[in-house]
């Protein structure tokens, strides 16, 4: 089993490179003594704990006999929705499901995950996954293996590269949720009344803007010509990945696992959204966003163009949610010229804690989650795409998504990130050099790339010799 480097906030803000450590090596030292002198307390210390040992030893079944079942999860952007979905499963099954919600963003929810599941805690049996974890999970031992779960027979029922970026040695660790490939959003009554079509590349989309937003200044109208996610954290690679790929370049070759981020294509991309995006058509404050706040500036109609995954057309076209419903369009991402557009492969999946003490009742929960009705319902009311392939034919699906019938190839092409069990600690240098040479007009782009490389490289060498990149 290779080594795990574990990237933490603290590593990310303290610029120290991350440590390493082997995937089990770290517990919690456990006080040599209690400092309570008073044992008058110790009954009201113990029994709590005590009841806990007996709820964990009994498989999860609580005091009143209720089953119970931990599910970790980031903070949906539908609560109602997942409360209804729980709930009904909670009634079909007779198992409670207690949901703990980390913040929406991929990053903190790794965070918090990992902390839990370095030591071994029986306190998650259900997590989610962002794509980008499967190699680390396997690799570290913390994902169970699902393949009696998920057998090959289901597995041909979803979209393959869902099932592929699930795998990990030939292994299957993950059950795809939704898939997430970037798209454009923009103002389609602002467009039309400027005369433009949806832009192809991205020069056009910055033309476009910059017109719109001098036109509505001109009538006292202040308008944005572009919000996406620019934040130090995971979106940032995502996004920086789709204007590199479409100017012809990489962030790492997908068959040796070289960096090509060093590459002329992947500077000039680079170099291009921070001269002409940052604080042109985007304002300098989307250095900060994340999904949620790009997407606010968007649905207030602060924003002609915005680039979001798919759930966004949902609420964007929710009266209740957006002040510009009927007003939107969606299109492909645009491309520099010569290159072609390309979307970044996102995509959430169920996992089982390989210390979960019910796991029988956590791959009945999983099972329920990724079936056809849960999908089609998440596809129906949250706009979520879903990883059944079957669903992108359904007539209720299509009719609240019409773009998914044209965009369908968007989600079987879309580019995965590099895949290797120690991605979040090459993201993480990633992440830092993206966000340096975004945030400061005057840094040598090509020194602080380099830079980098040589993070990345020193971090690949630490894997033996051939698994410093793409798994098997
Ligand atoms: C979306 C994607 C996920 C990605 C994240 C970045 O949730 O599905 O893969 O890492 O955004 O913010």
């Amino acid at each position: 089993m290779p080594p795990v480097l574990h990237s933490t906030v603290n590593a990310t803000e303290t610029g120290r490179m991350p440590f390493c450590t082997s995937p089990r090596g770290f517990r919690p030292r456990l006080p040599g003594r209690c400092p309570l002198r008073a044992t008058r307390f110790l009954p009201f210390i113990l029994l709590p704990i005590l009841a806990g040992t007996l709820f964990s030893a009994c498989g999860g079944v609580s005091p009143a006999g209720a089953r119970e079942l931990r599910f970790l999860s980031w903070n949906p952007d539908r609560p109602e929705v997942w409360n209804g979905i729980i709930e009904e499963y909670e009634r079909r099954s007779g198992t409670r499901i207690h949901m703990e919600r980390a913040p929406s963003s991929s990053s903190a929810l790794h965070d918090l995950l990992v902390q839990k599941l370095r030591n071994e805690s029986p306190d998650i049996d259900v997590f989610f996954m962002d794509v980008i974890w499967v190699p680390e999970f396997a690799a570290a031992g913390w994902a169970s293996p699902l393949e009696d779960v998920f057998p090959p027979t289901e597995r041909e029922k979803f979209l393959p590269g869902t099932i592929a970026a699930n795998t990990y040695g030939k292994v299957v660790y993950g059950i795809p949720l939704f898939v997430d490939a970037g798209m454009l959003y923009y103002r389609k009554d602002l467009l039309e009344e400027y005369g433009f079509s949806p832009p192809e590349t991205w020069q056009e989309m910055v033309h476009q803007a910059d017109t719109v937003v001098r036109g509505e200044a001109a009538q006292g109208n202040r308008i944005y010509g572009f919000s996406a996610q620019f934040k130090q954290y995971e979106g940032l690679l995502c996004v920086m990945q789709e204007f590199i790929l479409s100017n012809g370049g990489a962030i790492m070759d997908p068959e040796t696992g070289a960096p090509r981020f060093t590459d002329p294509a992947a500077l000039e991309a680079v170099r291009y959204v921070r001269d002409e995006c940052i604080g042109g058509a985007a304002p300098r404050g989307a250095l900060t966003y994340e999904e949620p706040e790009s997407m606010a500036l968007f649905v207030q109609g602060r924003a002609v163009f915005h680039r979001n995954w798919p759930y966004v057309w949902s609420i964007a076209g929710d009266r209740t949610a957006s002040r510009i419903a009927g007003r939107v369009g969606i299109a492909r991402l645009p491309r520099f010229p010569g290159g072609r557009s390309c979307s970044t492969l996102g995509g959430w999946q169920l996992g089982i804690s390989s210390f979960s003490r019910r796991r029988g009742e956590a791959a009945r929960f999983i099972l329920y989650l990724t079936g056809d009705e849960v999908q089609r319902r998440f596809a129906v009311e949250t706009g979520r795409a879903p990883s059944r392939r079957a669903l992108y034919g359904d007539r209720s699906v299509l009719a609240a998504n019409p773009q998914f019938r044209d965009m369908k190839d968007v989600f079987l092409r879309a580019v995965p990130r590099p895949r290797t069990p120690l991605y979040p600690a090459v993201s993480n240098a990633l992440q830092r050099y993206l966000s340096r040479v975004l945030a400061f007009p005057d840094t040598d782009i090509a020194a602080e790339a380099a830079t980098a490389r040589r993070r990345i490289e020193w971090i690949q060498s630490l894997l033996p010799q051939g698994e410093g990149h793409a798994v098997p």
